[in-house]
This record gives C-alpha cells, sequence and structure tokens, in this order.
C-alpha cells in the first residue's frame, strides 16, 4: 500500500517530500531510527560497554535478598525479591515451572511508583498456563537448584543475579551471564539522579551530560518530540547460549534465516535486529530493520539439542548478537569491545572459519516488565509445540484459502473482476480468491461500496460464489473523520478511539485523509467493531466476502517511521509506547472474530492481516509486505517466510511476482514456481503495473505459470493435511532443513532450499538465466524428482538441471504423498474428486502390502460419521510406487467385497522402478481394504 498521485493523495505526497526529502516515485520510504538516535538503545548498548570494560572485574549490581526465596504452589513456583545494589531499588522475581519442558521468569519493580504494563500477557497467551511441581529444588544461600527432572534443571544465582538452565549439567541457557541485566526504574524527573561520572582528570564528580542523560526525559526524530511523560523504564537482559553456533527467529526481517551478528564478527550487522512493527514500503534487503510484524522468540540450534526463548513483551524491542569463537581470548574479547567502546560499533574483519563456541544475545524493550518463557526442547518441533502451547494453535484455515489468490491494487469494477474470472476459465487457470483494495469503497470509509463501480455487490458475489469462488476486500484500522459517516459517529461517541495526551481522539493522516484509529485494547470497541461484519451492518455482503487488514502497524502518513506517536493513549491510560508491536494483531483478532460470528453457526474465517505479533497464528495468515519484483526479494521470501514459521505463524507468503516495478517473464515464472510451495499463495502488484494475470502473459511463460499453478492445485491435499498438522502441533508446512534434519550440521545455515512437511524437499531458483542448480541431499535418504521421478541416493551436494521449465523439487523416500490430479477450476470444485497417492520406497521395505487406517482420533463420533456420510464417494483413482526394483507379475486388490482378490491393471517403468495401479476404486473413507504387489 502507497501513496500515488491522485486526488488528495498528491497533497499528501507532497508532504511526504518535504517531509522526508528522499521520495521516490511519491513512495513512503521513512527515514529510520537507529540504535544511536533511541534513547533506551543507546543507553542499554552503552551500559553492556561500560560493563564489558571492566573485563573481570564486572559484576551485575542486582542480588537476591537472602532469605527472600520462597517456593509454593508444590515447589512450581519459585519467588525472589532482587535488589539493585547501587540504588536500593527493589525487584520481584518469579519463576513457574511449566508442563512440557518450559519455565516462565518475571521481573517487575516491586513497589513501582505506577503500574508497569504487564496487560498483554492476556492478549498474547491463549492457554491456559499449566503448572507442574518440579522433581526437586534445593534451597541454598548462594545457588537454589530446581531440576525439572532428571536432565534438565535451573540454577539461580544470588550474588550477583544469574539464572542457568542445564541440560544433563551443562548449561544451554544463561541469564545475566554478561551482566548486562537493567531495569530502569519508574521515577519521576524531580527525583531522578542523573548518571555521575568520575573525570579521570579530576576528583571532582561530574553530572553526565552525554545523550545517556539528555533522551530520558523527551527524544526527538525528525520533527517529532516524544515527551516521555513516565521517564526511562526500559528493561534489558543479556541471554547467552553457550555451545550453540546458530540462533533464529524474531522475525520480521529481511535477513538471514541464521541470524548475523550484530556487534563485530565476520558479516555483521552494525545496528541491532530491531522489533518496531511500520509500514515497510519497499523494504532494503539484508538488513536487522524492522518490518511489518514482530514475534520476539529465538531458538539456538546444535546437533544434540535445540532450545528457545520467548521475550513478551510488546514494546519497542531491540536484540543484539554476538558469538564467541574458538581463538577468541579473555583479553582479547575485552580490548574488542573496548575499541566498539571508542569507535562506536564496528565490522571486524575476523576469519569466518574460527570456530564458533556459544552465542551471546543482548535484549532490550522501552517499557514494561520482564517476562520470559524459556524451552528446553530438545527438538526443534518440540520447540515450536512448546510455544504454541503458550500463544495458541495456527488457525487451521478454510479450504479455499490455500488455493491461488489473484490480487492487484486496484481492480476497478464489477465488469473488471467479471472478466478476470471468466478469463480465468477460459485459460483454464484456477484460483480461489479475487481480491479488492482500497477503492473499492466509498471514498474510503470502511463498510460501505462505491456504488458507481460496483453497483450490486451481492450480484457479484453470489456469481463467484456460484463457481465455488470468494473474494477478499479490504479493510483498515483508520476511520475518515466525517460525521457523514455512521461508522465514525459511533466510534467517536463511544469513545473508541485512541487518544492524544490532551485527552481528544488522536488525529493523523492515512488513506481517508484525516482519521483516527480504532483502539482494539478496549473490550467493547472489539465487540463493536465485529459487530460491524454482521449481514444487515455491512449491509451488501454475503458469506462469500472474507477479509483483508492492511495498514496495521498502524501506518500513519504523517507519523514518525509512518506510524504512530509513542505517547497516544490506550484503554485503560496506558501509552502506545507499551504496546505497539501488539496493536496489528489486535485489530486481526477483532476483524477474525466478527467474520466467525455473522454466522449462526460460526465458521472459520479468512483474514490475512500485514502486521502480526506473538499469537496472530491464531487469527489467519500474514504476509511479507511491499515488496519487490526482482530477484533478491524473490530468493529473500524463502528466509523471511521460513523465519515465521517457526515463530508459531505457518501461514505466511510474498506478494507473487513482487508488488513494485515490473518482473521480467522469467522472474515472474520462477516467482510462481517457488510460490506454488510457500503456503500463501497470492499474486499481487501495485496500481500503476502492466496487468499481469497469468492468462495475459506470453508463450512459453503462461504455460510453465499454467503448470505450477495446477501443481499447486494437485498437491492441495497434502497442503491442507500439512495445515492440520500445524494447527495440531505447531510444525510449520514450510520448514528449515534443519528443523527436519536437526543432526545435519550443513544444513543449519541453509536458507535456500526447504521442506513442505517431512515429505518434499524443495529448491527455488532465485538467479538469472538459471539452468542448473545445486541442491543439498541430506544423509541416510533416498530422494525422488517429483516431475520424472528420476531417484538420487547420492547425500551432500548434487548438481541438478533447472531450466526454465524446471520446478526442483524431491519426495523424500518413505513418504506417502496424496494427490488431486484432474485439473478443475478452484480449490472447492475438487472436494469431491478422487486421489493419486504416490508412495515412494526407502531401502528398507520389507511388506508388499499397501494398506488403509484411519487416523481419525474418534471415528465413531458423530463429526466423523457424518463427514464419511456426505464423502461416501472419495476414492482413491491410482496409486504410484517409486523406487519398486522389479516388475510385478500381480497387483492384487483384497477387500470384504471381493473373494478372494482382484487382479489390478497396472504400468511399469522399469528405467525408473514406477509402478503405476491404476483404477482400485478403493474408498478412502472404508478402509477395509489391501493391496499386495507380488
Ligand atoms: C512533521 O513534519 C510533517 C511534514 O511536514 C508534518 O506532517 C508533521 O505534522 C510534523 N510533525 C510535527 C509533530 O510537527
Ligand atoms: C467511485 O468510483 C468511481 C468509478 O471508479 C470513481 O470515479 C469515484 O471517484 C468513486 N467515488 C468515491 C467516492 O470513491
Ligand atoms: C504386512 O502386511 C500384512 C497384510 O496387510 C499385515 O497384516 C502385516 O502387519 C504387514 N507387516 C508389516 C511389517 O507391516
Ligand atoms: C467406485 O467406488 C464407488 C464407491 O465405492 C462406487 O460407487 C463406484 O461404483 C465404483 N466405480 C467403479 C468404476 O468401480
Amino acid at each position: 500500500m502507497l501513496l500515488n498521485l491522485t486526488s488528495h493523495r498528491a497533497t499528501l505526497c507532497l508532504v511526504t517530500i518535504l517531509m522526508w526529502g528522499t521520495m521516490v516515485d511519491c513512495l513512503i520510504k521513512a527515514k529510520l531510527r537507529t540504535c544511536g538516535t533511541t534513547g533506551f538503545c543507546y543507553r542499554n548498548r552503552a551500559f553492556a560497554d561500560d560493563i564489558t570494560s571492566l573485563g573481570t572485574d564486572a559484576h551485575s549490581p542486582y542480588t537476591i535478598i537472602q532469605d527472600s526465596i520462597l517456593f509454593s504452589e508444590g515447589n512450581s513456583h519459585l519467588h525472589a525479591d532482587i535488589e539493585n545494589t547501587n540504588n536500593k531499588i527493589l525487584f520481584t522475581l518469579d519463576v513457574t515451572i511449566l508442563q512440557d519442558n518450559t519455565a516462565r521468569v518475571q521481573i517487575n519493580e516491586k513497589t513501582p511508583l505506577h503500574q508497569r504494563y504487564d496487560d498483554h500477557a492476556r492478549h498474547t497467551l491463549d492457554n491456559p498456563l499449566r503448572p507442574v511441581s518440579p522433581s526437586q529444588v534445593q534451597k541454598g544461600g548462594e545457588k537454589t537448584m530446581i531440576a525439572l527432572d532428571d536432565t534438565r534443571a535451573l540454577v539461580i544465582y544470588s550474588q550477583p543475579f544469574k539464572m542457568e538452565f542445564l541440560v544433563d549439567n551443562v548449561p544451554v541457557i544463561i541469564f545475566n551471564d554478561r551482566s548486562f541485566f537493567n531495569i530502569e526504574h519508574l521515577r519521576t524527573k524531580a527525583n531522578h539522579k542523573p548518571k555521575m561520572i568520575k573525570e579521570p582528570s579530576s576528583p571532582d564528580v561530574m553530572q553526565d551530560t552525554t545523550k545517556l542523560e539528555s533522551t530520558m526525559w523527551a527524544e526527538r526524530f525528525v520533527n517529532w518530540t516524544d515527551p516521555k511523560p513516565n521517564g526511562p523504564e526500559s528493561i534489558a537482559l543479556d541471554i547467552s547460549f553457550p555451545g550453540f553456533s546458530h540462533v533464529y527467529g524474531i522475525p520480521s526481517h529481511a535477513s538471514n534465516l541464521d541470524l548475523k551478528e550484530t556487534r563485530g564478527g565476520p558479516n555483521a550487522y552494525l545496528e541491532p535486529y530491531r522489533l518496531f512493527n511500520r509500514d515497510a514500503y519497499m523494504y532494503d534487503l539484508d538488513t536487522p530493520f524492522p518490518l511489518y510484524g514482530s514475534v520476539p522468540i529465538m531458538y539456538a540450534h546444535r546437533k544434540d539439542i535445540s532450545v528457545g526463548v520467548f521475550w513478551m513483551n510488546p514494546s519497542e524491542t531491540w536484540i543484539d548478537v554476538t558469538k564467541t569463537r574458538s581463538k577468541d581470548k579473555k583479553a582479547s574479547s575485552t580490548s574488542k569491545t573496548a575499541l566498539h567502546k571508542m569507535f562506536g560499533y564496528g565490522n571486524d574483519k575476523m576469519d569466518d572459519s574460527t570456530a564458533v563456541t556459544g552465542t551471546q544475545t543482548h535484549w532490550f524493550s522501552e517499557s514494561g516488565v520482564l517476562d520470559i518463557f524459556v524451552f528446553f526442547g530438545p527438538t526443534p518441533k518440540d520447540i515450536v509445540r512448546q510455544y504454541v502451547s503458550l500463544t495458541g494453535a495456527p488457525m487451521m484455515p478454510p479450504l479455499f484459502s490455500i488455493g491461488y489468490h489473484q490480487c492487484r491494487y486496484n481492480y476497478g469494477d464489477e465488469e473488471e473482476i467479471l472478466d478476470i474470472d471468466n478469463s480465468f476459465d477460459k485459460n483454464e487457470i484456477p484460483y480461489d480468491v479475487i481480491w479488492l483494495d482500497v477503492d473499492y469503497t466509498d471514498g474510503y470509509k470502511y463498510f460501505t461500496w462505491n456504488k458507481t463501480s460496483f453497483p450490486d455487490p451481492l450480484r457479484l458475489q453470489k456469481q463467484l460464489e456460484d463457481k465455488g469462488r470468494k473474494i477478499v476486500i479490504i479493510i483498515d484500522p483508520h476511520i475518515k473523520r466525517s460525521n457523514a459517516y455512521r461508522l465514525y459517529r459511533e466510534a467517536e461517541r463511544a469513545d473508541y478511539f485512541i487518544k492524544s495526551p490532551s485527552g481528544d481522539d488522536f488525529v493523523a493522516v492515512s488513506w481517508p485523509g484525516p482519521s483516527s484509529w480504532v483502539d482494539y485494547t478496549n473490550p467493547n470497541a472489539i465487540n463493536w467493531w465485529a459487530r460491524q461484519f454482521a449481514f444487515d451492518s455491512f449491509t451488501e455482503t454475503s458469506e462469500n466476502v472474507q477479509l483483508w487488514n492492511d495498514m496495521n502497524e498502524p501506518s500513519i502518513f504523517n507519523g514518525p517511521e509512518t506510524t504512530m506517536e509513542k505517547q497516544m493513549v490506550h484503554f485503560g491510560g496506558w501509552e502506545h509506547r507499551d504496546l505497539h508491536n501488539l496493536y496489528g494483531m489486535l485489530m486481526h483478532r477483532a476483524t477474525a472474530k466478527g467474520i466467525r460470528e455473522r454466522t449462526a453457526i460460526p465458521k472459520r474465517p479468512f483474514v490475512l492481516a500485514r502486521s502480526f505479533y506473538a499469537g496472530s497464528q491464531r487469527y489467519g495468515p500474514v504476509w511479507t509486505g511491499d515488496n519487490i519484483a526482482d530477484w533478491g526479494h524473490l530468493a529473500a521470501s524463502t528466509p523471511m517466510i521460513l523465519t515465521n514459521g517457526i515463530s508459531g505463524i505457518p501461514f505466511s507468503g510474498a506478494d507473487i511476482t513482487g508488488f513494485i516495478h515490473e518482473p521480467s517473464m522469467e522472474l515472474f515464472t520462477r516467482w510462481y514456481q517457488i510460490g506454488i510451495y510457500q503456503p500463501f499463495f497470492r499474486a499481487h502488484s501495485r496500481y500503476d503495473s502492466e496487468y499481469r494475470e497469468p492468462y495475459l502473459v506470453a508463450e512459453p511463460f503462461q504455460t510453465l505459470t499454467r503448470a505450477a499453478i495446477h501443481r499447486r492445485y494437485a498437491l492441495l491435499p497434502y497442503w491442507y493435511t500439512l495445515f492440520y498438522n500445524a494447527y495440531r502441533t505447531g510444525t510449520p508446512m514450510m520448514r528449515p532443513m534443519f528443523f527436519e534434519f536437526p543432526e545435519e550440521e550443513p544444513l543449519f545455515t541453509e536458507e535456500d532450499q526447504f521442506m513442505v512437511g517431512d515429505a518434499i524437499l524443495v529448491k527455488p531458483i532465485t538467479t538469472e538465466g538459471a539452468v542448473s542448480t545445486n541442491v543439498y541431499f541430506p544423509r541416510n535418504e533416498i530422494w525422488y524428482d517429483v516431475e520424472t521421478y528420476f531417484c538420487i541416493t547420492t547425500p551432500g551436494h548434487t548438481t541438478v538441471a533447472a531450466p526454465l521449465e524446471k520446478i526442483p523439487a524431491y519426495q523424500r523416500g518413505g513418504t506417502i504423498i496424496p494427490y488431486r490430479e484432474r485439473p478443475r477450476r478452484s480449490a472447492n470444485a475438487m472436494q469431491l474428486d478422487p486421489f493419486t497417492l504416490v508412495a515412494a520406497l526407502t531401502t528398507k521395505y520389507t511388506n508388499n502390502t499397501f494398506s488403509c487406517v484411519s487416523l481419525h482420533e474418534d471415528p465413531t463420533g458423530t463429526d466423523a460419521t457424518d463427514f464419511a456420510q456426505s464423502h461416501q464417494v472419495l476414492t482413491i483413482e491410482r496409486i504410484r510406487i517409486l523406487g519398486l526394483k522389479t516388475q510385478p507379475t500381480h497387483a492384487r486388490l483384497y477387500a470384504p467385497d471381493i473373494r478372494p482378490y482382484k487382479d489390478l491393471p497396472f504400468d511399469y517403468d522399469n528405467i525408473n522402478g514406477v509402478l503405476s495401479v491404476g483404477k482400485p476404486n478403493v474408498s478412502v473413507i472404508d478402509c477395509r481394504w489391501s493391496i499386495v504387489v507380488v
């Protein structure tokens, strides 16, 4: 979404040009704060540098008060007081042991001047926490130990405060190992004691007048002033992962899967990774800069174990990542940091080959309380399960939404929509959803239609519905300020808008011009918003209409970094500062609630959101925002979607073929070829782009693109199963290689290939003119090309052909993939189609029998029997067995109504060893059959 040059938008453009001076094509590309221009970030990095410069003399000022340690609730809960010995401020420490190898650590001020924001937990955590009693606890003066079981324990040190999380007596995570733990207690300006520094040359104590102090009570950025009425209130902690070379997570950044270092080290960034939701129009690649969404979860992984931390805080957050290497000596690392201190942070030219011995991270959030969940794994899949058991199961999406989505900013009117719809059919390209961007509204008033371009929305919806297709329309969180607009009047009267500190509604500029923003932290506002989707309220909508929430960072055209100023006030008096990263998710939730509740029988909603936070997976998919049609953005989509996936948000995608600029036809084709293997599969392009619906492009690109889309549709049964598994376990459909092969070290940094489920390895082609590519095949597996069934048994790097017509993808031996191979116009139209099963053998198979087992948890329950009743016609029309070395003589079907068996026709391809058994016509509902190949 961007500014363009029509009507009042031209004025906006002019405004933005004056504001930033760097407008390209009149687009928003906002100037960003850096750590050095963000007070709490600067102070916490400086705090860390001060401590580090003391070398071995460094110690944390925080200690646990003797005798304050108390166990309760069957020892599942520990409470203690912590004192900052520098200023005698007291803090509370609460440690809770939870089921499934999880621990929670909370630190708050004991007697704060006023409450610190912790209300976000009820929005973020979806499930009641389940404390469990540890197997053993040991309270000591210096050291308190909690053993979760025989292998896992945590140790809390008192003087200074430090926590170690141990597996087999070896620490895997350490809090405050480097003494960077720092909570800025709440204070008034009057009783604030500025930091004193000693001038080395004089004995006098001097007041520190540097940047450390100057941003505590007000902070300027470009022409904005953040008044910071509460003064400094940041929380910071260092979290070390000793023995781990790789860390992952903390989306969203246009960066690597394997996170880079941010303070020195080979190829390091100069800035910390930053989490601060913003409208990142036309974002740069390979940066730690913040994008649209924030999920503060991090994994550390090595061959034998994965561990994770979830830093539950929705205020602006920065994360430094550094690594120790075997050549580093204590002395040299100290002098390195001293140099950093002198010259700022630099990009060391270090030898990449030096073995990494550990990863250290340093987290700082602007406000709130410290609230961290620790996951002991031990595998990556365990961590994602442990995480979603707290923040909620990823939603099970409706079937149509995993088909192909056709979007453009903007399809103009009903006639155009119907023309596109017919053109897809005429050209035999399936699609399920057509999208409407902001121009369908009556002057950017959401929940209205422009009746000139959409004279009869219900008629349009009916026509789409008849073909089994849906329409998705956009609704944003800004409400046009106009007394002629019912929504505005209602929200204004009921006080549902975010306020400015003066108590007036906050007013700023977005699509409609002057607007106000709905406060989705207000429970009444949530209900009011959800009710707007009722069919009698949002007139001329039917069940066919699904939703898209854009601009929910929130994006504010005339705001700092294109978002909301932090001093704005939410329900309950909380500052926007406290919950900025949560806002987008709260809108997403309210919209999904509205769609679910608009029918008497609640139905699974489809709502796409641009901004997200921990827990957004409960409400619908997200995407990577306004990307560019170039090869770099195509390549970046893989690590970005993978990172979302391991962070509990498995349903995400990138705008197919790039939102901004024109793709070459080769890029266009390659992008679709990758898009079919990404969870959310939507083409999108900007208002000024050439029309590029897939049937418009020239040959051979059109044929290749059609073939790719057909392959996606053929794989829908597999995708749907993977979505169900994600809903049950959190395991993402699209997975990093290390998720599936956690012991295979060369894959720990692999982000140019990925797994779809456990059965398909995909290698995207992201370079122009490629005719071949290099694929890493994991060890001890057999892989079959999904198109030719050619079998690959050599592990490690292999060069494979990848001309434009080839999408390198491989089925793993030992798996069965269900396909629906009959071409149809939409996913809905395929629902009763028969299946083709492709079974890929390993070398170890022993039984020549293909049999059927029901996995339903309650096969005799009414849900199951009703469904089975309505799907009696579902059958398997073909079975292919890959890797069968010798031609069989028979394929025999055994079933209750067949005596003694029936010989099925089959083909055998002796080059690739593929047996195709035709027309078994066996049921997928009634499993009482088997096929024996002899
Ligand atoms: C900053 O400048 C922009 C552009 O001139 C303007 O729209 C905005 O209102 C200004 N903000 C403040 C706080 O003055
Ligand atoms: C409604 O659509 C027509 C036709 O596209 C357009 O000319 C008009 O400006 C739109 N009106 C509003 C209020 O958006
Ligand atoms: C082999 O197939 C037969 C017949 O379906 C079945 O009873 C048996 O359990 C299978 N054996 C193994 C090892 O799967
Ligand atoms: C295939 O199976 C279905 C359901 O089991 C049955 O109704 C149908 O008659 C069968 N068709 C053929 C060609 O055997």
